[in-house]
């Protein structure tokens, strides 16, 4: 077994580490962007992949890895397990359905809610306690459904039902649509930006490069928010035009 992943604030990769130690202490798992992904998913019959919900749908970044590489999908068992923070009506139906053309075998799916990781929205803004507790309850469902696949091979099918498919598309995806079609063009970098680098190391689509001692978009943004996180001086936005309190998983634990 392997686990992919796509995670821009650390939840879902935390998530999946959680499952795979408890139904496959083994197994190992890799980001979406390692040049090695696609070799350690040809030579695993069984795959988790795991990714955060965008506007209840399958990041862009993760449907382009998946259609690129259509020809390693046939016969391969799949779980896809998202994030998300707050809804996602089927979150791991979009992924599954996709990779279900490409000849798939999905043996279900699961949906976490984590912190939510858009970080320049006063909106989404959470207390610490909350995201605590939000964390603490997510790993007592991995526990939960993580022993279910390992000892009694139940695995939970969250997602994949036409029910989902509806909530998903009426709840937010028709709205939002079009900002999941493509990369996002819409990074913003300000001025207080030092020139660090630490944005263009991170980005897992290396979008960002550093250019006199600034950073700039090349405008094929995941949307993952690991840079608008990780900035040191709070300089990179995306969906809103300030960051309010930078969101990662491990602000919330220890
Ligand atoms: C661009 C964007 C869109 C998002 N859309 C949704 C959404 O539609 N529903 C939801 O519940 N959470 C949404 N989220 C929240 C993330 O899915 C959630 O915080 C996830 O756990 C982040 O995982 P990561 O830290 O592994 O990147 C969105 C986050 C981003 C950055």
């Amino acid at each position: 077994m392997i686990g992919i992943y796509l995670s821009g604030t650390g939840n879902t990769k935390h998530c999946l580490e959680k499952l795979l130690s408890i139904i496959d202490k083994d197994a190992k798992m890799i980001p979406i962007e390692d040049p090695n992904s696609v070799e350690e998913i040809i030579s695993n019959d069984e795959v988790i992949l795991a990714y955060p919900t965008q506007f209840s749908n399958v990041p862009f970044m993760v449907r382009d890895f998946i259609n690129k590489n259509s020809n390693i999908w046939k016969g391969k068992k799949v779980f896809c397990m998202t994030t998300m923070g707050a809804f996602s009506g089927d979150g791991t139906g979009c992924a599954a359905r996709v990779l279900r053309k490409h000849g798939a075998i999905i043996t279900g799916g699961v949906m976490i809610k984590m912190p939510d990781s858009v970080c320049d929205s006063k909106m989404l803004k959470k207390s610490l306690d909350e995201n605590r507790r939000i964390i603490r309850e997510a790993d007592e469902k991995i526990e939960r459904i993580g022993n279910n696949m390992h000892n009694l091979g139940k695995y939970p099918q969250e997602g994949l039902s036409f029910i989902s498919h509806v909530a998903g598309l009426m709840g937010q995806r028709l709205w939002f649509y079009n900002k999941t079609t493509d990369y996002s063009t819409k990074l913003k970098i300000s001025d207080s930006c030092v020139g660090c680098g630490k944005c263009a190391t991170s980005c897992p689509m290396e979008n960002l490069i550093i250019s006199d001692g600034k950073a700039i978009s090349n405008n094929r943004c995941a949307m993952c928010y690991r840079c608008i996180s990780s900035c040191p001086v709070k300089a990179i936005t995306l969906l809103g035009n300030e960051v309010v309190e930078q969101v990662r998983y491990e602000k919330f634990v220890g």
